[in-house]
């Protein structure tokens, strides 16, 4: 909350001066302080009288053992190793053992495969995939994109979170795909995450999650966001449909230091989406949404504000700081072919990012280095994103997952606020009780919170006119789930 202030402090300063004064003035630093009346005390009306404090949820003991065992040498071997083949775009050569996607993306099956190994049967991997026939535009000809897939069994049913990086890589020309693209940054690094949780959280050391985890590579990103498109839809299209309750893309967590040298070592950013696409929700449940202000409590972005209560303390030493958009400005990723499919998904990415060391072509310049290389790696700072990630997971993954038809009554005016739901999909067996949170409108994050009970219905003493509201569900070892929105 104190780290989300002062960046929103520094953007506002920074709008200020925009408006005010010649445009490279937004490079000066600030020389306002912020006034009283936008700080966030600002947005604490009502007064709290009911309930207790949303506190962070500190991680279980098998997660803090877990989150120790991140190990920054295993993320740099596997950088190190996935630059080795020279280039990972995913037009180039499948044939080769030593260069090319093929060989990385075999070389990542044979990594799983030596955890699954090691699972006790816990841990499956296959690698998937389909022939993308040329598209006009980044695909030339007929080429096989593969995802390579690493399940952790469940207990529940039909519950699963995913984790992705993307494997493929690129340089300054989109379609060169004979150059070198090291890729180390983008997004070796998001590949390294999603094997070091796998081979941690596959130990047969530690219980089965209640539900599913893939840990998930993916090829076609820089082409068109394929294989993640694929894999969502894969899920969506299976019968039955299988229940994403959150995704993660981690693409370009590899370094915390700007172009100009500024550094966030304790900073990871969250991507998640207001909004969700409109091929998702209809125009009668948009409607509803924006009647009732609900547009900034999105699955998506529900799922962040879970993050930061699970993944910021002191086992992971990261600040979340949740951004409220899909992406960067001019930029895509693979939560996108995830969000369209209905489920729920966010995107981590450095704090800071340094365009001299993505997307270009590895050469030197009026003496400055370009390129995507291992040596602008901080393999301290990839761990801790990768702590972040397996505090999200393990968590979502042990909580009992959101309950279901979540509403409001609003039929009579009332200055208390009634709702109903229904257990989560996987059942109410994992559900130990219920817990209505809420926060003023304008505020980021839930900060209050009551425990209703095992019940399916709830009247709390507050106007649902002045505050936001959500329904979680808490298992008996306190995980707690992501909130939802109840619509009317
Ligand atoms: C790889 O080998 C297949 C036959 O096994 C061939 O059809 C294809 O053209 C080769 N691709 C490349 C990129 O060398
Ligand atoms: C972020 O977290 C670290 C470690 O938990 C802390 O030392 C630091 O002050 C925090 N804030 C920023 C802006 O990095
Ligand atoms: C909603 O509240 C009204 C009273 O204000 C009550 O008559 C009605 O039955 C409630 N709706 C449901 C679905 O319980
Ligand atoms: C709601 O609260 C206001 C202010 O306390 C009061 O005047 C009004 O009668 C209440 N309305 C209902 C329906 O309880
Ligand atoms: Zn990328």
């Amino acid at each position: 909350m104190r780290f989300q202030l002062i960046v929103a402090h520094a953007a506002l300063a920074a709008a200020v001066l925009f408006i005010t004064r010649n445009p490279a003035s937004v490079l000066h630093k600030r020389d306002a302080v912020t006034p009283a009346i936008f700080a966030c005390p600002a947005t604490s009306w009502p007064p709290n009288t009911i309930g207790a404090a949303n506190l962070p949820q500190e991680p279980s003991e098998d997660l803090a053992s877990m989150l120790v065992q991140v190990d920054p040498a295993k993320i740099e071997a596997t950088i190190l190793k996935l630059v080795t083949f020279q280039t990972r775009h995913t037009l180039s050569t499948q044939n080769s053992t030593t260069r090319g996607i093929g060989a990385a993306r075999n070389w990542i099956h044979a990594e799983f495969q030596k955890y699954a190994d090691a699972s006790d049967g816990r841990l499956t991997v296959e690698t998937v995939g389909y022939v993308q026939q040329p598209d006009g535009s980044r695909i030339t000809f007929p080429t096989l994109i593969s995802d390579v897939v690493a399940t952790l069994r469940g207990t529940d049913e039909n519950r699963l979170y995913v984790v992705s990086g993307h494997y493929d890589s690129r340089n300054t020309d989109i379609m060169d795909y004979e150059g070198d693209a090291p890729g180390a940054d983008d997004d070796a690094s998001g590949v390294a995450i999603s094997l070091e949780l796998a081979r941690i959280m596959s130990q047969p050391d530690y219980p089965l999650p209640k539900a599913s985890i893939a840990f998930v590579t993916v090829a076609g990103e820089e082409q068109g966001l394929y294989g993640a498109e694929f894999l969502a839809q894969t899920y969506a299209n299976a019968t039955p449909r299988v229940n994403v309750e959150g995704m993660f893309t981690n693409d370009i967590v590899g370094s915390p230091k700007a172009d100009d040298g500024t550094v966030d070592p304790y900073v990871i950013r969250l991507f998640g989406q207001g909004l969700p696409p409109i091929t998702v929700e209809n125009s009668a449940t948009r409607e509803t949404r924006l009647t009732i202000g609900g547009e900034n409590d999105t699955p998506a972005r529900n799922l962040a504000r879970f993050v930061k209560e699970v993944g910021e303390n002191a086992a992971t030493q990261m600040n979340v700081s949740v951004i409220y958009r899909l992406d960067r400005y001019l930029r895509g990723g693979d939560h996108r072919p995830f969000l369209e499919a209905g489920y729920p998904a966010a995107r981590f990415t450095e704090p800071n990012e340094d365009f001299a060391h993505q997307h270009q072509d590895v050469r030197v310049e009026d003496g400055m280095q370009y390129g995507d290389l291992p040596e602008f790696c901080d393999y301290e700072f990839i761990a801790r994103v990768g702590r972040v990630n397996g505090a999200a997971l393990w968590s979502l993954a042990n909580s009992p997952g959101m309950p279901t038809n979540v509403q409001v009554n609003t039929t009579a005016l009332s200055n208390k606020s009634t709702f109903y739901w229904d257990p989560p999909l996987a059942g109410e067996e994992g559900v130990e009780a219920y817990e209505v949170v809420w926060r003023t409108t304008a505020a980021p994050f839930w900060t209050d919170v009551i425990d209703v009970g095992l019940v399916n219905e709830a009247t709390v003493d507050l106007s649902k006119d002045n505050v936001v509201f959500g329904i979680r569900a808490r298992s008996a070892d306190r995980m707690r789930g992501v909130a939802v929105l109840p619509f009317p």
